[in-house]
């Protein structure tokens, strides 16, 4: 029997994504489909309901994405946010306007709880924050509709037809900083589109093994391994697909933590699958020496990467795929057509055009972080592996800003060590999401024993969050942070001063290159 599905028509916004993931945490599958596909195409894939994404443009913007009048009259529900709800004013014959005051970040929203999505949340007051981002407003509400919601700059905040089934948000019910936002698209999908929530993580696994198989055949596949999450649990995923014609390459490319490629080759090598750990540190290290730009180290590091695996793939001859574990939030951080581009994580943006490969699998392309764990305990993989904290393919690179030297590297290695023994000693290392140590470029003074000193100045940085496309900066206790930094100080050299970092993501991101 076909499970529920809710579609997610993508019109260029950041948080596609993230609100299909929401829809699925409801326990209704959800896909993400471009706003051009056709309505028939829609129709055969029968969904319960459909939700239009925001995005960047105007609706009076001459190539911003539109949509027919046609669609609303499917039956089917529909949910438009932000600039889908602009779009589905427009299109049904109401006003869109610039807004006199632009709103962004949190803001204070009432609601009319008689709307069946916010009266059956129980616990939503009738004022609470919503997260807004828009320079667009609906002026005028088409006929039929009425106002569900409003702010102090946003007439129509919220707005629905019932009878119709057609509803609208200008904020982002997706986005963690929304009150209750989640439980608005859970009373949507619930009470609106009537589903009943038949989906879970199990059949998931249960698909993607059976796609991955069909779509391998014979072949044989060569795996990415970093030893993060995300690797492993694709590992554990195609290990289960497809058995022996795997093949896992673990590539040290010199930029990894203290002890970790020991500790990588440690945690694989007992398991049943074909392991290769290949040490390409001092090649990727002489290309990078002196490389300052971020995108400049992305790309380098992406591009030695494949050009390592296909010389192994050499050795084990004729491997038809490559697999790689990239997770969503570095796909759309890395730009996907209409949404912008932050940063080219190394395992997408950095792809070389001639790739030695038949084809690239990268079976968790459609998950998020938390997904991706629930996947991997479904696989049946450790704690241990399954809440490593995640650590980035480019790996202390990005972590060393500015030129890249050896001496950096073992400096910044040793203090990212301390940094997370501290951590650990304090038993913070499951309810901080990421942390880690930066070696800023900045050189400042400072006073040891009776001497002058003028050394590096290293950032702290610890952050909690649950998709990792938003964070907010870690409170970490000032004794954890003093104990850190009193060590760190004291045990490595050229260090005389620490930081921490307390901006959140946006307008930060986690990483700082
Ligand atoms: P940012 O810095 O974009 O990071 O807020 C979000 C998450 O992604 C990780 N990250 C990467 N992961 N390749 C990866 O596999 C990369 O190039 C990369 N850059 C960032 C980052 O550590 C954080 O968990």
């Amino acid at each position: 029997m076909q499970n529920e599905l809710v579609i997610v028509l993508d019109f260029g916004g950041q948080y596609n994504q993230l609100i299909a993931r929401r829809v699925r945490e409801c326990g209704v599958y959800c896909e993400v489909r471009s706003y051009k596909t056709p309505l028939d195409e829609i129709r055969k894939l029968s969904p319960k309901g459909i939700i239009f994404t925001g995005g960047p443009n105007s609706v009076y913007d001459e190539n911003s994405p539109h949509i027919g009048k046609d669609i609303f009259d499917m039956g089917i529900p529909i949910l438009g946010i932000c600039y889908g709800a602009q779009l589905m004013a427009y299109t049904l014959g109401g006003k869109v306007e610039t807004c006199k005051v632009s709103e962004y970040g949190k803001t204070e929203t009432s609601y009319d709880k008689t709307s069946v999505i916010f009266g059956k949340v129980n616990e939503l007051p009738e004022t609470a924050v919503s997260w807004m981002s828009h320079t667009d407003y609906v002026a005028q509400v088409p006929e039929g509709f009425r106002i569900t919601a409003h702010t102090k700059d946003c007439p129509a905040a919220a707005f629905e037809n019932a009878d119709r089934k057609l509803y609208a948000v200008q904020f982002h019910p997706e986005v963690n900083h929304t009150q209750h936002g989640i439980a608005m698209l859970d009373s949507f999908v619930k009470n609106v589109c009537g589903c009943i929530g038949d989906w879970n993580m199990k059949d998931y696994a249960k698909t993607a093994v059976e796609q991955i198989r069909a779509r391998v055949g014979g072949g044989k596949v060569l795996l990415a391994l970093s030893g993060g999450v995300d690797s492993s649990v694709a590992c554990a995923l195609l290990s289960k697909a497809v058995g022996d014609q795997l093949t896992c390459v673990f590539v040290d490319h010199g930029f990894m933590r203290k002890n970790e490629g020991d500790e990588v080759e440690a945690a694989f090598k007992d398991r049943n699958v074909n392991f290769i750990r290949v040490d390409a540190s001092e090649r990727f290290i002489s290309r990078l020496e002196g490389v300052s730009e971020p995108e400049a180290k992305r790309k380098i590091i992406g591009e030695e990467f494949i050009r390592v695996f296909e010389e192994e793939s050499k050795k084990i001859g004729a491997v038809d795929f490559l697999v790689q574990g990239t997770i969503y939030p570095d796909v759309i951080e890395s730009g996907t057509g209409d949404a912008a581009v932050i940063k080219s994580h190394h395992n997408v943006g950095g792809l070389p055009d001639h790739v030695d490969f038949k084809e690239i699998i990268e079976p968790l392309r459609l998950l998020f972080k938390d997904e991706v764990r629930k996947l991997g305990s479904e696989l049946g993989l450790p704690d241990y592996l399954v809440w490593r904290q995640p650590f980035p393919g480019p790996g202390l690179a990005i972590r060393i800003i500015g030129a890249i030297t050896r001496e950096k590297l073992e400096i910044l290695r040793d203090a990212d060590l301390i940094f997370r023994e501290e951590i650990a000693a304090a038993g913070l290392e499951r309810s901080i999401n990421q942390y880690f140590a930066v070696l800023t470029d900045m050189r400042s003074v400072g006073v040891m024993g009776d001497g002058r000193t003028y050394d590096y100045t290293l950032a702290l940085r610890g952050v909690t969050t649950t998709d990792f496309m938003t964070a907010d900066f870690a409170r970490i206790p000032y004794d954890v942070l003093e104990k850190a930094s009193i060590r760190i100080v004291n045990e490595v050299g050229n260090i005389n001063r620490v930081c921490y970092d307390i901006t959140s993501k946006p307008p930060a991101t986690i990483e700082w290159e």
